[in-house]
Order: C-alpha cells, then structure tokens, then sequence
C-alpha cells in the first residue's frame, strides 16, 4: 500500500527556491567515459539514481574500481579494452540510455556478453543500435530484437559510414562510442540530438569533429589509442527540474527558482515550447562549464496561455518532457498540435498513449495517432473525481505526470508505484515538500 501517493488538495500558492539532483543523461556518460581511463575520474553531484547504479554495477563486473562517497564518486577504469569473464551477464535494470551505449563500448569485447534489463527494458527496440554495430562487426543474437541479448565484438572492429534518422541521442552515442574502438574513421550523419557525448569527448581532447548543418551534424571520430580521467561537476537535470516548471506555470500566485540546471542547447525544447504558449520563464546567470552551459531558471505562474502547433525541430530538445508539455496544453486556450512523436511510444512506457489517458481523466478532450496528440485545451478546466493511476510499466515520467496533475488540477488521485522515482529522481517528492512549506 506505502507505494501508492495519494493526493486530493490542489497546490497552496508557492515562492520557493529549489536545487534538483544532477543531470541523468551527463551522470551515465561521466560513468562509462571513465571506465575507459585507467587514471582516477572524480565526479560531484553524480545522480544517484536506480539507473546509474545500474552503470556503476556494469562497469564494475566489466573490471573497473568504483568508489562512492557521500559527496563524490570516484572511478578507475579499466582502459580501452575491458576484462570480460566468461560467460558474464550485465544488467541495465530500467537504463534504455545505458543498455545502448553500453553495446557500443563493448565492441571490441571478444568473449560472448549477455544484456538483460527489467521488464519496462526488455520491451524496447534494440535493433536501432545492433544493426550499426553489426556493421562494425559484431554479432547478435536476440528474440524479436528486444533483451535479452547476446552480443559477440571482435579484436579488430572496422569504421563505419552510419546515417541516424531519428534524432536519438542513444544510437548516435552508441555507434561514437564503438567508434572510439574502431580502426579508421567513423563517419555519422546524425538528425540533431542532445550532444553531451560530442562535448565531453571534446573537452576530453578526443579527436572528434562536428560540423552542424541546419537539420543535422556530420560527425568524424577516429580510433583512440587512450583517453584522459574526467574530473566533473554533474550539473541539475532540466528533465527533472521540468516537472516544477509547470508546477509553478500551472499553481496559482507562485515563484520559483532553480539554481544550477544543465541548459545545453540541444535540451531546451521544454523552455521554447513552453514561452510560445505564454508561459513566463527566465534563463538567469548562463555560464560555461567544460563545453557544456549551466543557468538558474526563474519560473512563474502564468495565465492566457495558448495552444501550440509545435513545430517538430524542438521535438528531440523536448523528448523526456512532453508528458508534461501536455498538461499545460490542456490549460492552455485553443486547440494544441503534436506530432511526428513515435519515439514517445519507444520510451519506458509508450507514453503517447499515457499523456493521453491522463489527459481523459482530467476530462480534456484528445485525438491520439500512432505518432502525433492533438489537444483540446480548456483554461477553466477543474476536476473533482477520483483518478486511478496504474500499470504504467513503472514509469517515472508517466508517475511524475500524474502527481503535477493531481497538485494542479484537483480531485482524489491514487497514483501507483511511487518507486518508480528511484530510476531519474530519487528526492522528487523530498524537493515537492519543500515547495509545500
Ligand atoms: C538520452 C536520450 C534520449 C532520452 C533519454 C536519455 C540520452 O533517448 O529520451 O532519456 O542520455 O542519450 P533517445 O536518444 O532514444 O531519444
């Protein structure tokens, strides 16, 4: 019974300043990067989330040293060629980021490895990073595409030519990764994606080159023969300060300040979408930190907003947090617009269809396809019925949802698997009852 949350009290009026927990997506790289240094990597404000124990766990069955501390991690890795054991199975748990990046390291592991993950995982497409390792030479053997798998790298992995067409960060990280390990010149037309890796590598002296075209960036990495220990301050994760953006866009009379949140420009999608529908929403004190950039956001609650025909260029910026984009569509006035958004329905849960069914049981009308939402928004909307939330595959975002549609639109929720959060966001409702005082 303990993991369910229940909530029936709207929000109270809010001016509060929060810090959120550091950025998922750097956390998971700053782990498998320093698995391929033999110096010592430190790291502060690792997120110490489900999914990076997860890294932590697979780096450490692949050789490496970790050390967690209270405030710090530290890492020494196992250098460009891990000590696999026979027979080894390694567990993504929930991580699509770290199942997929993870094949790409291991490239040039020539002993048979089995990826296995939990339930919401083994459901998810693999085939989006195995046919390009394929190319570089690997073998794979899978049921349906999906985990489990068995992968077989080789001695001698070739360079590849590879196009990635769906804006996923994950399959062009993945095959830059086995490009590192590569002999040759890997080249990569990749649709633009958040580009974490590309900064780090660089920062890190990798000789990677990016050029950036409108729509695309061609990628050239060459084979490294050693790579430098990455000392890194893990910035706050926008994808979890996104959920108290639209707390604060949607509660009434509220402030709210958030200190230190990564605000690469290949993550914003969430901020542009939300001040073309009139949200009120500030990027404060931008510095640079090792390529990547790190501000304050000053969010406030805002009225008049408007619908959307969310133009599909801010769709991979936004990725991780449409479910939340679509509650403020349906306070908004006028019709909103989604679409070319299939990749929601790849994520932990096909999350087109949850936004979509949260959105029914607040009672706003919508029109889902198989790639796009369109939503009937209403300013007035209140609701004062019990709402049941459950079977969403354990999904932190769908949970999340709910909870700022529950603090925000009223009635009676009992929202399930209150665990979930373990995965990206430990100290949600923590940092939720800290806005509450
Ligand atoms: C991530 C990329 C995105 C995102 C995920 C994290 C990453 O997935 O949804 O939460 O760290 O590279 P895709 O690259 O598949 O869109």
């Amino acid at each position: 019974m303990k993991n369910i949350l229940k909530i029936d009290k709207i929000l109270k009026p809010f001016n509060k300043k929060i810090y959120v927990e550091g950025d998922k997506s750097l956390s998971i790289r700053w782990v498998l990067l320093s698995s391929l240094s033999k110096k010592k990597s430190i790291a502060y404000n690792l997120l110490k989330s489900e999914d990076v124990y997860s890294a932590i766990n697979c780096i450490r069955n692949l050789g490496c040293k970790v050390l967690l501390k209270k405030n710090k991690c530290e890492i020494v890795g196992a250098g460009l060629k891990y000590k696999i054991k026979k027979n080894i199975i390694i567990n993504a748990g929930n991580s699509g980021t770290l199942g997929r990046l993870i094949l790409g390291l291991l490239i040039n592991a020539e002993n048979k490895i089995t990826l296995i993950g939990d339930k919401s995982l083994s459901k998810r497409d693999f085939s989006r990073v195995t046919l390009p390792l394929k190319k570089f030479g690997a073998s794979f053997k899978s049921s349906n595409k999906k985990l489990p798998l068995i992968m077989k790298g080789l001695e001698n992995p070739q360079s590849i030519t590879y196009k990635e067409d769906k804006g996923s960060a994950q399959c062009k990280t993945s095959v830059i990764f086995a490009a590192l390990k590569a002999n040759g010149e890997t080249k990569i037309k990749a649709k633009k994606s958040r580009d974490h890796t590309e900064l780090l590598l660089k920062y890190l002296k990798v000789p990677i080159k990016v050029e950036r075209k409108k729509n695309y960036d061609l990628i050239k990495v060459k084979k490294i023969n050693q790579i430098d220990q990455l000392n890194y301050k893990i910035p706050g994760d926008l994808s979890s300060c996104a959920f108290f953006i639209v707390l604060t866009i949607l509660s009434k009379k509220s402030k709210l300040l958030i200190k230190n949140i990564n605000v690469n420009p290949t993550r914003i999608g969430l901020i542009k979408i939300l001040k073309k529908m009139g949200a009120f929403i500030r990027i404060l004190n931008k510095k640079n930190y090792k390529g990547e950039k790190i501000a304050d956001i000053f969010v406030k609650s805002s009225q008049n907003l408007k619908g959307i025909n969310c133009p599909t260029n801010l769709n991979s910026s936004a990725i991780d947090e449409f479910l939340v984009i679509f509650l403020v569509a349906a306070r908004s006035r006028g019709v909103s617009f989604f679409k070319n958004l299939s990749e929601l329905n790849e994520k932990e849960s096909p999350r087109l269809k949850w936004g979509s069914k949260i959105l029914s049981n607040i009672g706003i009308k919508n029109v889902t396809t198989k790639d796009s939402i369109k939503i009937f928004g209403n300013p007035e909307v209140t609701i004062d019925k019990t709402v049941k939330i459950k079977g969403f595959l354990k999904d932190h975002r769908v949970f999340m949802m709910s909870t700022i549609a529950a603090l925000t639109f009223g009635g009676k929720w009992e929202i399930n698997d209150l665990d979930s959060i373990k995965t990206s966001f430990p100290s949600f409702l923590k940092t939720l009852n800290l806005i509450k005082q």
